[in-house]
C-alpha cells in the first residue's frame, strides 16, 4: 500500500493488488477488542477475484450489524508503510452496489447494497444509508465506506457529509472513472427531480484506496468511459508525462496492464488534485476546467436519452471543444488535430454529427449547463496542454461544429 497523494484532508492510497487491499480492509474492519482477542476476530475480508464475479443485479437491504462497538484505534495494523491513523479506528458502514457486492467475500456487515446504475443516486438511498448509520448507532468517528463506481462513491459520500454533520468517509473506487475522477476532489451528490447531481455537498473523503485489480472485471463500456476522463486529464495536465504515456503505449492501456494502470491513475490523481486543491468549491474558472468537453457531451447524452455512454459523449465533446478552439484562434489548428487523433486512436467517434432536425433540442440542452451566464453559452476550450480558457460561443458556430 502506497500513499500516492495527499490532498486537503484526503490520503489517496494505491494498493499493490487484491491481497494488499484485502489486508488493509481487514485491518480497517478490526476493532481494538478483536485485535486483542483472536476468538473475537472477524474473518478476513478478501477482495474476490474478478473471475468469480458475475454482473447479476440483486438488491440487498441493510444487514444486521456484527461489528464491534468500540471506536478506539486498533493496536498494530499489520499494514506496512502507513501511519496508524490511516488504518483507522472505528466501525464501518459499507455501501456497495449489486455488482461490487460480488467483488468482496464474505459480504461485509453492516452493509447497504444499492441497485447498480445511475438510478440509485437518489435521496431515498441516502436516507437508507443514514437509517443504517442510526440503527447501528454510528459515531462521527466511525466511517461510511463506499466501494464501487461513481454512483456508489457519490451517494455514500453525500450520506457521510450529512450524517451527524459529517462522519468519516472512506472510498474504494472500483471503476476507472471513479478512480481518476469521482472519488477525487470532494464533490458528492445525488440526482433530484430528474436533474443530475442537483443536490450535493463538497466533502472530500478522508481516505481513497485504489486497487487496479478491480478493473479486470469492469465492462468494456465502463472502462472506455473512464478512459475519456483519463485523456481529458492528460489534456489538462501541466506536464506531458500522462499525454506521452497515452501516445506511446495505447496497447498496454487498452489491455489494462496493471503496471500501466497504476502509472496513469497515479498521474491522473495528481493532476486532478492540483486543480481541486486550489478551488475545492468550484468558485473560479480553475476547477471548471475539469468540465472540458462536458458541456457539448452532456447535451448529447440528454439528446440521446442517455443511450450514448458518458465516455463517448465527453470524448466527442472534447473534439467539438478542440474544433471550436481552433476556429476561435484559442489554440493552433495542428494542436487540435493531434489531440482529436489521440481520441480517435482510443476508439472514440470524433466525427459524429447530430442531425439538423435535432439541433433545436440539442441547443435547449446546452442552455441547461451551469456555466452559462446571462443567456450566453459558455465553453471550456483548450488553449494548449494544461491551459484552458472559458469562452462564450455564438450559436451559429456551435451548430456548424456539432451538426451535419
Ligand atoms: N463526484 C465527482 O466529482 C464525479 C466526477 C465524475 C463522475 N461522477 C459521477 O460518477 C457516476 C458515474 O460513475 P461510473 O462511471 O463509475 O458509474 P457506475 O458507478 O454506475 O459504475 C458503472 C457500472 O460498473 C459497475 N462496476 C463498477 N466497478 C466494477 C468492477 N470493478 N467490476 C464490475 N463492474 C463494476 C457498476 O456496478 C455499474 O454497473 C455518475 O453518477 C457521475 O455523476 C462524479
Amino acid at each position: 500500500m502506497k500513499l500516492i497523494e495527499k490532498m486537503l484532508k484526503t490520503d489517496v492510497l494505491l494498493a499493490d493488488d487484491f491481497a494488499d487491499l484485502g489486508r488493509y480492509l481487514e485491518c480497517l474492519s478490526k476493532s481494538p477488542e478483536s485485535a486483542k482477542s483472536p476468538a473475537g476476530a472477524r474473518s478476513p475480508l478478501g477482495a474476490r477475484s474478478p473471475a468469480n464475479a458475475n454482473n447479476s443485479a440483486t438488491t440487498q437491504s441493510p444487514a444486521t450489524a456484527d461489528t464491534p462497538t468500540s471506536t478506539k484505534s486498533p493496536a498494530g495494523t499489520g499494514v506496512t508503510d502507513l501511519p496508524a491513523e490511516d488504518v483507522a479506528p472505528g466501525r464501518l458502514l459499507w455501501v456497495l452496489d449489486s455488482n461490487t457486492e460480488l467483488l468482496i467475500h464474505p459480504t461485509p456487515k453492516p452493509v447497504v447494497t444499492l441497485k447498480a446504475g445511475e438510478g440509485s443516486k437518489t435521496l431515498k438511498n441516502v436516507e437508507t444509508i443514514l437509517e443504517a448509520a442510526c440503527e447501528h448507532d454510528m459515531s462521527r468517528t466511525d466511517a461510511i465506506l463506499g466501494m464501487g463506481g461513481g454512483v456508489v462513491t457519490d451517494t455514500a459520500a453525500f450520506a457521510a457529509s450529512v450524517y451527524k454533520r459529517g462522519c468519516r468517509l472512506i472510498l474504494v473506487p472500483t471503476s476507472l472513472l471513479s478512480m481518476v475522477d469521482a472519488s477525487i476532489g470532494g464533490k458528492t451528490g445525488v440526482n433530484f427531480l430528474g436533474a443530475k447531481n442537483i443536490v450535493g455537498t463538497f466533502y472530500p473523503a478522508d481516505t481513497v484506496v485504489i486497487c487496479v485489480d478491480y478493473l479486470k472485471s469492469l465492462p468494456d463500456r465502463e472502462y472506455k468511459s473512464g478512459l475519456a476522463e483519463v485523456i481529458k486529464t492528460a489534456f489538462l495536465a501541466r506536464d506531458d508525462e500522462l499525454l506521452k504515456e497515452l501516445v506511446m503505449r495505447p496497447e498496454s492501456v487498452k489491455k489494462r496492464s496493471p503496471d500501466e494502470l497504476k502509472h496513469i491513475i497515479t498521474l491522473c490523481v495528481k493532476t486532478k488534485s492540483s486543480y481541486v486543491r486550489e478551488d475545492l468549491e468550484e468558485k473560479t474558472a480553475l476547477r471548471r476546467a475539469l468540465n472540458l468537453g462536458h458541456t457539448f457531451g452532456h447535451a448529447l447524452e440528454s439528446l440521446k436519452r442517455m443511450s450514448v455512454s458518458h465516455g463517448d459523449a465527453v470524448a466527442w465533446g472534447m473534439a467539438c471543444a478542440l474544433r471550436a478552439g481552433a476556429e476561435e484562434h484559442v489554440c493552433e489548428g495542428r494542436f487540435a488535430e493531434t489531440m482529436i487523433r489521440l481520441l480517435s486512436g482510443y476508439g472514440f467517434d470524433t466525427e459524429y454529427k447530430i442531425k439538423p432536425s435535432e439541433w433545436d433540442e440539442y441547443r435547449k440542452y446546452l442552455y441547461k449547463d451551469k456555466k452559462n451566464l446571462g443567456g450566453e453559452l459558455r465553453f471550456v476550450l483548450l488553449a494548449e496542454r494544461g491551459f484552458t480558457v472559458e469562452k462564450a460561443l455564438d450559436t451559429e458556430r456551435i451548430r456548424r461544429i456539432v451538426s451535419a
